[in-house]
């Protein structure tokens, strides 16, 4: 992608720039949904792309699960809006998958909420499947449990 640092796993570091940023890129405030446990803890498991000039352009976090092995899992992910319909996200996506495929996992999951039509059309552009499941993250908030297998072509 032009005008883009090739995709490389979190770092510590990386946690205050994402916190600048994320409210802006999400449209509201994400809170400790953006946790730095997965930066300082699980940060070689996500992804980070970059501008050239060091500025973020997106991130990917996630993690490899430790109670099935064989599973990879989107926690969040958000692309600046001036850098989106690029590939930019998909890219984040792929890489993601890539290392967690080289960890042993042969399928990848992500939740969307059913109101959110951008990550909805974005996960099935990506061949994402999955059913919609009442209360999955307690009452009145439902979720899209979406997954597909490994490698992202
Ligand atoms: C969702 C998000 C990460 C997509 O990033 P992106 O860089 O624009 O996505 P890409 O350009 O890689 O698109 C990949 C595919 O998804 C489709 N897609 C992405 N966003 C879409 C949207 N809002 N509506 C319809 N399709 C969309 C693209 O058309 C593309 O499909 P194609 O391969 O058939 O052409 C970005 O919109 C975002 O950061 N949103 C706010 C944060 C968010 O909702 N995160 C997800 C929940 S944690």
């Amino acid at each position: 992608m032009d005008g883009l640092a090739p995709p490389r796993p979190l770092e510590a570091a990386d946690f205050d720039a994402a916190r600048a940023v994320a409210d802006g890129w999400f449209g509201h405030p994400v809170g400790l949904t953006l946790h730095r446990l997965f930066f300082d803890q699980l940060g070689p498991h996500g992804v980070w792309i970059a501008r050239e000039d060091g500025a973020p352009a997106g991130f990917l976090l996630g993690l490899v699960s430790a109670s099935e092995p064989d599973l990879a899992y989107v926690h969040l992910h958000a692309v600046d809006p001036a850098l989106r319909g690029q590939g930019v996200g998909a890219t984040l996506y792929r890489e993601f998958g890539r290392r967690a495929a080289e960890r042993g996992c042969t399928r990848v999951r992500a939740l969307a909420a059913p109101h959110r039509e951008g990550s909805i059309a974005f996960h099935r552009a990506l061949g994402f499947e999955g059913p919609l499941e009442a209360g999955y993250l307690g009452p009145g908030e439902d979720r899209i449990v979406f997954e597909r297998a490994l490698p992202i072509p």
